[in-house]
């Protein structure tokens, strides 16, 4: 086994001819070739963007995954570079799993591993070829430049997993311990030796040596958390003002596996949720139960917010996945080699206890008014003038309160996704278009107090939607017929626009 992995994944690339597919998105991250899943060690570091994300170079023949990376300084356009963990490790040689990365300041700690400022913390995956036993080992690859990566020389930080747990012991979150400084704390997901789910967390002075802290408890939650589905996959912690209180909380965003609350959503195959409360010790408190999904479309996982340099604050900023397992056949794998998409970053907040996201100003930034815009629209069929030639574009209508019910085509007649509002619900239907198989049509309830605006963010073959100020997120891919650009405001009983801007990004 003397491959040289480095570059067999650079002659997958450099053979690829995903770009030519007109189906590959042009604002969203995608892998140049293969298969993309999770978002991992994402980052903001001056003016640039950093992912990185689990990459599959030869999929569909042979599952390997190591981290791709990409960069950007507008957060729309990204730069693919070389992949930046190589799974060629004897503790990582069935895959360089999940993870984040944390920025150091200068002189944080005493010596920084490595010496760089960039740690990126990930699970090695190891399966023996006998008996097929998985080991799970957490791991470290620091960079002084975000150009060269070095896996610590003493890795893995922690070779398995404690007892009373399975080894499905995974991806790490590292971050600093707000209420201790100069601690760190990772959270992973873990299944317990029941094989139910949990959240595990560890603490460190130096990022090298970790210390079980123990299980994350819920103790307000009337055991809602108990036995929350199998396995809990990519745990994090955020911290979020609330914009209608001005409070602080913590949000933990988790995808807990099989699960099947009896609630509206819970559509995809493997849900991604999240709770409120106050991380203290272990405890996650004032969170009486109570968990809504993060976003309510057909494709979305495993995601995770932007470190920062403490240095320079801002927003809590999220990257999903727009994907979920299991589900690689999409068309994208025959017309050019590649599947998958990560979501457009987005910016986080809390209203009165609910996670608001909103796309970044970049998105927006420029859109015009339309022609359309404030006027009174009989019933009809009324094409956006302003995307005729566009593939990729962000639109924004907010309508009167209470008006009829009304929507938008995106797509040929023949095959297309429908965006319907209708009596407090947005109803979604992919079903003429050319992925069905996985779910074709979503009816959600718009959550109280929403708005009537409706942003799209639609890029070739991926589509975002956010109703209200952000109230609620739904994203989906969308394979329309190739050839059709723009798109179609459907009127049925009449509609006060009330505002209506776009702009192309193609
Ligand atoms: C989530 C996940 C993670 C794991 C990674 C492997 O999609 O299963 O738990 O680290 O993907 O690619």
């Amino acid at each position: 086994m003397n491959e040289d992995l480095k570059a067999l994944a650079r002659e997958a690339v450099s053979a690829s001819q995903a770009s030519a597919d007109p189906d590959y998105p042009l604002l969203h991250i995608v892998a140049p070739v293969g298969r993309l899943n999770d978002p991992n060690g994402l980052l903001i570091d001056g003016q640039e963007y950093h992912a990185f994300y689990q990459f599959s170079p030869f999929h569909p023949h042979r599952k390997l995954v190591y981290w791709g990376h990409v960069s950007s300084t507008d957060a729309l356009h990204w730069q693919h570079h070389d992949p930046a963990v190589i799974p060629d490790s004897f503790y990582d040689r069935n895959g360089a799993y999940s993870g984040n990365a944390i920025v150091l300041e200068p002189g944080e700690l005493g010596a920084a591993p490595g010496g760089g400022d960039y740690q990126l913390f990930y699970t090695g995956n190891l399966k023996d070829p006998v008996t097929d036993e998985r080991t799970a080992s957490q791991c470290l690859v620091t960079s002084t430049d975000l150009t060269e990566f070095t896996k610590w020389p003493d890795n893995p930080l922690i070779p398995n997993h404690p007892e009373g747990y399975t080894a499905h012991f995974r991806d790490p979150q590292v971050f600093r311990d707000p209420d201790r400084p100069g601690e760190f704390r990772m959270l992973l997901g873990v299944q317990r030796a029941d094989e139910t789910g949990a959240a595990l967390l560890y603490r460190s002075t130096d990022l090298l040596n970790w210390k079980l802290e123990g299980e994350l408890t819920f103790p307000d939650a009337d055991g809602a958390f108990d036995r929350f589905g199998y396995m809990w996959e990519c745990p994090g912690i955020v911290r979020l003002r609330d914009e209608a209180t001005g409070q602080d909380w913590d949000v933990l965003i988790w995808c807990p596996q099989g699960i099947d609350p009896d609630k509206e959503g819970y559509e995809t195959i493997f849900a991604c949720t999240y709770i409120v409360g106050h991380l203290v010790g272990t405890e996650f408190r004032d969170c009486d139960g109570t968990f809504h999904e993060v976003d309510r479309g057909f494709e979305f996982y495993a995601p995770q917010a932007f470190a920062r340099r403490t240095t320079e604050p801002g927003a809590v900023v999220l990257v999903g996945w727009a994907g979920s397992a299991g589900e690689d056949d999409q068309p994208s794998i025959e017309t050019g080699g590649w599947v998958h998409a990560l979501t457009v970053p987005r910016a986080l907040s809390l209203r009165d206890g609910r996670l608001v996201q909103r796309p970044l100003p970049a998105v927006s930034q420029g859109a015009g008014a339309l022609s359309v815009a404030g006027q009174e629209l009989a019933a009809g069929e009324y094409p956006i003038a302003e995307l005729t030639d566009s593939r990729s574009w962000y639109l924004q209508l907010e309508t009167a309160p209470a008006t009829g019910s009304w929507g938008l085509r995106i797509g040929s007649q023949d095959s297309h996704v429908d965006i319907r509002i209708e009596d407090g619900r947005l109803i979604v239907d992919r079903s003429t278009s050319r992925y069905t198989q996985h779910g074709a049509r979503r009816v959600v309830t718009l959550p109280e107090g929403c708005s009537s605006r409706l942003e799209v963010l639609h890029d070739r073959s991926i589509t975002e939607l956010f109703l209200g100020d952000g109230d609620l997120a739904l994203t989906l891919r969308s394979f329309v017929d190739p050839r059709t650009c723009g798109a179609t405001l459907v009127v049925e009983d009449g509609l006060q626009l009330r505002s209506a801007s776009a702009r192309t990004h193609d």
